[in-house]
């Protein structure tokens, strides 16, 4: 194949030009790499990974809605290892390892909460929560000389952009700002920082993490997998790469696919997202391709109604699509106007088959009757969208349904069955096209880790 392949696409945004939606060129280094499949299912591989991808990267440990007052804290859980953040008197946020410094009990057996001190339920050392030792029991047991270092939690680097907390295990990763591929404004326009979790469930799946990545990570398995979606959803997504591993899928939202033969009839799931717009889908008399544009205008005018002042700084597009972002290495977000998806992949503690999807649902809360959460954030009845109280992570065990939707069932089958092909003798790498580019790209990034490249 030719140096510059371009495919045919049938998707144009029609971006303007210099918005944050607009079509970033295609690298000409792309490549025609075929990795090793051996990266899915080896513990060598695993182990690489351990030494030379998680310490070096930046971790999305949290949110900062999440430990709103000082004491708040919330547990991030990263294959073996566990951390504590936690937000400071001076409305800062640290990292600890959940590790006891006596004998490395962890310090906090709950995923979440609110604490003055932290208390080791072993024998009851206690810690600041700026991590300084607070008391050793019966100190007059040790030897002076042992605990003369006053030892108190392991501290982590810690760093936030626009409501995201992240960690970086070895603290020498460039400065988040900067390791962060994603323009100035990508993040902080939706206002993360103002939303609130209003679901988190993880489930167990039965794969490597990157076999969940790759499958997230593109639309092109949509008419076979998902095939419900076309009514309402262009499998033919913008993609975008971006530095340091990071990219972008825009999924046009409120459009039928172009496989559809059908172009004429307005799709019922279109007509009930018009609805959640607050657009008389009986009165409508435009086309189904008109449909996503009249979301658009209906949301900006909404958006000046219920006071939603960051709606200026999204472009329409914006508004309608879903922005699905990769964030290297194992996070994407889909960001929507009115909440986001956040999704972190995250490996096992000690089987490369394995991972967790974690997925947190995070809503800007509008207190209004006349505003409805939309149902394609599929939230349970009864979820409390107000934010007032932060729900419990739901645990999802393996070979359970994690009741996350049609569509996410579907993924749950999909990547099991990935997995085991992916090992067989017969497997010889993957074939990437170029609506699976950003996989190539993440993989790219990836081996320059594992090679010590970076
Ligand atoms: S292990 Fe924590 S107090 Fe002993
Ligand atoms: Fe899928």
């Amino acid at each position: 194949m030719p140096d510059g392949f371009r495919a045919e696409w049938p998707m144009d945004l029609n971006a303007p030009k210099d918005s944050l939606e607009a079509k970033q060129p295609r690298p000409a280094d792309i490549g025609l790499d075929v990795v090793d499949p051996e990266r899915y299912y080896t513990r060598d591989y695993m182990q690489k990974e351990w030494r030379s991808l998680w310490p070096r990267v930046w971790l999305l440990a949290g949110v900062t809605p999440d430990i709103k007052e000082p004491g708040d804290f919330t547990v991030f859980t990263h294959g073996h290892e566990e951390f504590i953040i936690v937000r400071q008197d001076d409305g800062g946020v640290k990292a600890f390892y959940n590790a006891c410094p006596h004998r490395g009990n962890r310090v906090c057996l709950t995923e979440q909460g609110s604490v003055p001190k932290f208390a080791c339920p072993f024998h009851g050392w206690q810690f600041h929560c700026d991590g300084k030792l607070a008391k050793i029991t019966d100190e007059e047991t040790f030897d002076p000389e042992l605990i003369k270092h006053r030892p108190g939690l392991t501290e982590v680097r810690c760093d936030i952009v626009g409501g995201l907390i992240f960690i970086n295990i070895d603290g020498e990763a460039p400065p988040l700002k900067e390791w962060i591929g994603l323009p100035e404004g990508y993040i902080e326009n939706y206002e993360i920082e103002q939303m609130n979790a209003v679901r988190h469930v993880r489930s167990e799946w039965k794969a490597n993490w990157k076999t969940g990545v790759d499958a997230f990570y593109e639309t092109y398995h949509l008419p076979h997998i998902h095939p419900q979606t076309q009514g309402v959803m262009e499998d033919f997504s913008q993609i975008d790469l971006y530095p340091n591993g990071f990219s972008r899928m825009i999924v046009p939202i409120g459009v039928k696919s172009h496989r559809v033969k059908d172009q004429d009839t307005i799709d019922p799931y279109q007509q009930h997202m018009m609805q959640e717009a607050g657009i008389d889908p009986e009165t409508f008399d435009g086309k189904p391709a008109e449909v996503r544009e009249a979301i658009q205008k209906a949301k900006r005018k909404r958006g000046k109604k219920f006071g939603l002042d960051y709606y200026d700084k999204l472009t329409d597009g914006q508004l309608s699509d879903s922005w699905a972002t990769g964030f290297f290495p194992n996070v994407q977000i889909g960001m929507h106007p009115e909440g986001v998806f956040i999704m972190r992949f995250i490996p096992h503690a000690s089987d490369p088959e394995r991972f967790y999807y974690d997925n947190i649902t995070m809503l800007r809360h509008v207190e209004d009757p006349g505003y409805t959460t939309p149902a394609w954030m599929g939230l349970p009845e009864g979820t409390d969208v107000t934010g007032e109280i932060r729900p419990e992570i739901e645990h999802v065990p393996p070979d359970v349904k994690p009741d996350l939707g049609e569509v996410l069932d579907q993924d749950v089958e999909l990547v099991a069955a990935v997995q085991q092909g992916v090992k067989s003798r017969g497997f010889k790498g993957p074939l990437w096209c170029e609506q699976e580019d950003r996989l190539r790209h993440f993989h790219r990034e990836l081996d320059r880790y594992i090679s010590g490249e970076k």
